[in-house]
């Protein structure tokens, strides 16, 4: 059984493992034998995340990464590929939520300024999504194996209220997904999505809690739909992301969302 979730001898790459739920799931892939490419533009982060697996006994290396710069991000999976190990799971990571593109509360949705909508809009969609799987799945499919997972979010199947352009884009996220796992089907490369709810982390922070770390409003409202009460650990995703990165745990599985929320997305009152 422990087989299953055996990953030694992959390599994988984590974009956005510089933060704190791509820096979860590096760690589970490194406790599960695979050496770990941790991406991202922020060598610090990168350094402590690798400095963590290696102090657990796993293997990783940082490499600097723009999610959203195809042609420099070709160079840097050559040169993973090169020195580091052929890749054969990629986790998109990389994304979030910025301030300017989250309507305040009781704003006019027809002034939500469309830089900001095309900013965050690009990062979770083309950096979170699209051009790692075009960089990474290329080899992928020429090596007829692979396994992506796309971290999507909660709000791509619920549009959360205020954060229109994230949740827009998340859902877009979803269908790339599914379009992707249809498309590479028959080439040995798997696409599934992470679907989180919510985890606190630097880029939804301020959303959650105010300055004194007590709950903002919205988080209370939060927890209050939450039927488990709480948010969400990093650690939480371990499972998941083992199980969707092993080809001999979920070989017969494409295309499909698993959903972390404490059942968020059950709750209806
Ligand atoms: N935290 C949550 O509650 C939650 C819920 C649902 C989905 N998500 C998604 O999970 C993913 C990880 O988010 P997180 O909460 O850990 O946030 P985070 O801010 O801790 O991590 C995001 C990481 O992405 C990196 N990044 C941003 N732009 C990049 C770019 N252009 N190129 C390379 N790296 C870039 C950041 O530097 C950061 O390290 C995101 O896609 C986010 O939307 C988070």
């Amino acid at each position: 059984m422990n087989s299953l979730f055996d990953l030694s001898g992959k390599t994988a790459a984590v974009l956005g493992g510089t933060g704190e739920l791509g820096g979860a799931m590096a760690l589970a892939l490194a406790q599960a034998g695979a050496s770990v490419a941790i991406l991202g533009r922020n060598a610090q982060n990168g350094d402590a995340k690798v400095a963590r697996i290696e102090h657990e006994g796993g293997k990783a290396r940082f490499f600097f990464a723009d999610a959203l710069d195809k042609a420099a991000l070709v160079q840097t999976r050559n040169e993973i590929e090169s020195s580091f190990g052929e890749i054969s799971i990629l986790v998109n990571a990389a994304g979030g939520n910025k301030p300017g593109a989250t309507l305040p509360p009781g704003a006019d949705f027809c002034a939500l300024d469309l830089e900001a909508w095309n900013e965050v809009f690009d990062l979770n969609l083309a950096g979170g999504a699209l051009i790692p799987s075009q960089v990474f799945g290329e080899k992928m499919v020429e090596r007829g194996q692979g396994s992506i997972i796309n971290i999507a979010s909660m709000s791509g199947m619920i549009p959360l209220s205020r954060v229109v352009a994230y949740s827009a884009a998340k859902a877009a996220v979803l269908n790339l997904t599914m379009f992707l796992a249809r498309e590479w089907a028959q080439q040995g490369v798997r696409v599934n999505a992470i679907s989180p709810g919510f985890f606190p982390a630097e880029q939804n922070k301020k959303l959650l809690f105010n300055d004194d770390g007590s709950y903002s409003q919205r988080g209370q409202s939060i927890i209050n739909h939450t039927p488990m009460a709480r948010f969400g650990v990093a650690e939480e995703l371990a499972g998941a992301v083992v199980f969707l990165a092993s080809q001999k745990a979920s070989s017969f599985m494409t295309g499909q969302n698993v959903v972390l929320d404490g059942g968020f997305s059950s709750c209806t009152i």
